[in-house]
């Protein structure tokens, strides 16, 4: 802990354009500073500074803060860590809370097994690059895989050699407690001695996000399929296999920039996409991914795109793992390579401009990848199928975000060629089962709220709701044809006799229409103390989330800001996309009716009426579509 007075005083030290300096070129325009941004990919200076206010903020990515933000972000530290940064920086002495006397022995012993542990990184590179045996054998066999000097000096290869203890003597030489060799396994203790775990093997140093080493993979030489091809450091106190991911230290600036993870399976993979200049690449070191190292990626990106090898066995056991991903609310693809290349392989036999073009290209979203995958597989098996649209459900399930699984439902209805109804009440029913057995879990008093079922067009149908929260009494022109935003939606929607899907969205549609002529009323103040709680909840939930709108019809992230002032240009485009979604449904029904009454053999009376109705449907949303055109919407 810091005290409120160590802080005040950091803020106050830290210059924003010091401590900017330090890690991007400014230069001055005006009152103003400006740069390549540090946080996007970007070839003109979109990047400012402004000294006056202490800000910094990039008109690329919309990224912006004061210095202790700047640091955070940049540096991935923590507030905390991020002030005594700044704390170093500017010497401000930094009161600590006092440790007890187990947390004192902890952190040393931590800290005792970090030491040992970079000093035997220092040791495996000196054995690697100045003894006989590490230049003759371990150097050969690196140049022998081609991989090339700078990349053994980026990932600190090292090399431990034959002898049975020559590390863990020069180790406990240096005065290095054997507690510590063990605890780190470094070295392994039984009844003959202690000798050394990494004996004869090429060494991979892991290093955590900070870039502390923390643990070593060792690969032997020997093509002797008996001798196991990696031996790696044991879990202790300062490795959690399933936290660490390899390369992340290496990445993190390229994944930040690049706003984008690539996840391989192994050391090899990694570094030999780093020789081809793609540097945002993590590997999960052969096991299934864990949610940690989810979160981890997360803290940088939540884009990931996993590079498989061809092996259609691989590809299904990781499947699963990747489900994972999703329910972390992380955005998935995938990219397949040819049968019999693995990432490594694969790299290494083609350049960097195809290495990219290739991933560029082949990139498909998981749940598509997934899709066409399994359904591939099924053949015109309706059980296999049914099988197979219950997978993928299941994983549309397990996204958090309302508008990305809505997203998902579209796209899979299409893919599937089933009727989007079906997915979504498959979906709403696993969301249900889940939030169930979570509930019950939990032994407190307050009940489950009831989960209300999402509508397909949950989407659209919550930016109107939203609209009337927020904007509702905000007046309009004349020519609109209504005095407010309120009016403005409650009239468009009357006009063509719709009525909302998702009941309490339509609950609060006409309340808001009884409400309409009279004086006093404030939309967001009335739903929030709205008598039915699940009406009031949502009022809330709705009121409390600024970007959805912005995700749906926007692509740039920093749209919110200026909603009101656009509400105008955005109001027509809401209320026509919906409509546009409805008209679609009905189309689809439509479709299928007809679809059914042939199959059926049904006689041609019934069927001329639904085409004609078709028809009419159709012609419906060509009017809608130019409407669209012409406020800008795709
Ligand atoms: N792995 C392991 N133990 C093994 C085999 C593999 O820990 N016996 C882990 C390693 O982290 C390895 C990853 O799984 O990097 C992927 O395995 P694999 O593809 O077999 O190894 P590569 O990294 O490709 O190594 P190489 O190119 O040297 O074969
Ligand atoms: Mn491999």
């Amino acid at each position: 802990m810091i005290d409120q007075n160590t802080v005040q005083k950091i803020f106050d030290a830290a210059n924003i354009l010091e401590v900017v300096s330090e890690f991007v070129t400014l230069k001055r325009r005006g009152t103003n500073y400006f740069g390549l941004c540090p946080f996007h990919d970007e070839k003109t200076g979109s990047f400012s500074v402004s000294p006056a206010r202490g800000i910094y903020k990039c008109f690329g990515c919309g990224k912006g803060g004061n210095a202790v933000n700047f640091i955070m972000e940049h540096e991935r530290m923590s507030y905390v860590e991020a002030l005594r940064y700044l704390a170093a920086k500017y010497g401000i002495p930094v009161e600590e809370r006092e440790l007890s006397e187990e947390q004192k022995r902890e952190r040393g012993e931590r800290e005792s097994m970090i030491i040992v542990s970079a000093f035997a990184r220092e040791f495996f590179t000196r054995q690697l690059h100045d003894t006989d045996e590490g230049r003759g054998v371990a150097l050969g066999y690196l140049r022998h895989r081609r991989i090339p000097l700078e990349m053994i000096d980026k990932f600190n290869i090292g090399y431990c050699p034959s002898e049975r203890d020559a590390f863990t003597r020069a180790a406990l030489d240096k005065g290095y407690k054997k507690e510590y060799l063990v605890k780190t396994g470094l070295s392994i203790e039984n009844e003959r001695g202690v000798y050394d775990r990494f004996r004869e093997r090429v060494i991979f140093p892991v290093q955590d996000i900070a870039g502390k080493v923390i643990a070593f993979g060792g690969r032997t030489m020997s093509s002797d399929k008996k001798v196991p091809k990696y031996v790696n450091s044991p879990e202790s106190e300062i490795y959690h296999k399933g936290r660490t991911l390899y390369g992340i230290y290496q990445a993190k600036k390229s994944i930040v920039q690049k706003d984008r993870c690539i996840l391989v399976e192994g050391y090899t993979d990694v570094i030999s996409f780093h020789a081809r200049g793609i540097e945002n690449v993590v590997a999960s070191s052969g096991t299934a991914l864990t949610v940690e190292q989810a979160r981890l990626i997360r803290r940088l990106t939540s884009r990931v795109t996993i590079i498989y090898d061809g092996d259609p066995a691989g590809i299904k056991a990781s499947i699963r793992g990747i489900d994972l991903l999703l329910e972390e609310g992380l955005n998935a693809r995938v990219v397949l390579l040819p049968e019999g290349e693995d990432p490594d392989s694969f790299a290494r036999g083609h350049t960097p401009a195809q290495l990219a073009e290739y991933v560029a290209a082949e990139e498909t979203d998981f749940i598509t990848f997934k899709t066409r995958l399994l359904m591939k597989d099924a053949g015109d098996d309706p059980v296999e199928r049914a099988r197979v649209i219950n997978d993928i459900v299941r994983s549309i399930a397990r996204i958090p975000d309302n508008i990305t699984r809505s997203v998902y439902v579209r796209e899979t209805s299409m893919l599937m060629d089933v009727e989007e109804r079906v997915i979504y009440t498959e979906v709403n029913k696993i969301r249900r089962q889940g939030a169930a057995s979570r509930a019950s879990v939990v032994t407190t008093t307050t009940a489950a709220a009831p989960v209300v079922p999402l509508s397909p067009c949950d989407v659209e149908e919550r930016a109107l709701v939203r609209y009337l929260l927020l904007f509702g009494t905000l007046e309009l022109d004349r020519e609109s044809g209504a005095a407010t935003v309120g009016e403005f939606i409650i009239r468009e929607l009357e006009e063509d006799d719709l009525t909302l899907l998702g009941p309490l969205y339509n609950a609060i549609r006409e309340e808001y229409r009884r409400q309409l002529s009279s004086p006093a009323f404030i939309p967001s103040r009335h739903f929030l103390a709205y008598p039915d709680e699940r009406v009031n909840t949502l009022a809330a939930d709705i009121l409390s989330e600024p970007y959805e709108l912005s995700k749906l019809w926007s692509r740039q992230e920093n749209f919110v800001e200026s909603e009101e002032m656009k509400l105008v240009d955005f109001l027509p485009k809401v209320i026509n996309n919906y409509k546009m979604r409805r008209l679609e449904m009905m189309i689809l029904d439509v479709n299928n009716r007809i679809l059914e009454l042939q199959n059926d053999g049904n006689n041609g009376e019934e069927i001329v009426e639904w085409i004609k109705r078709k028809q009419m449907l159709d012609d419906l949303r060509g009017r809608l579509s130019q409407e669209l055109g012409r406020t800008g919407v795709k």
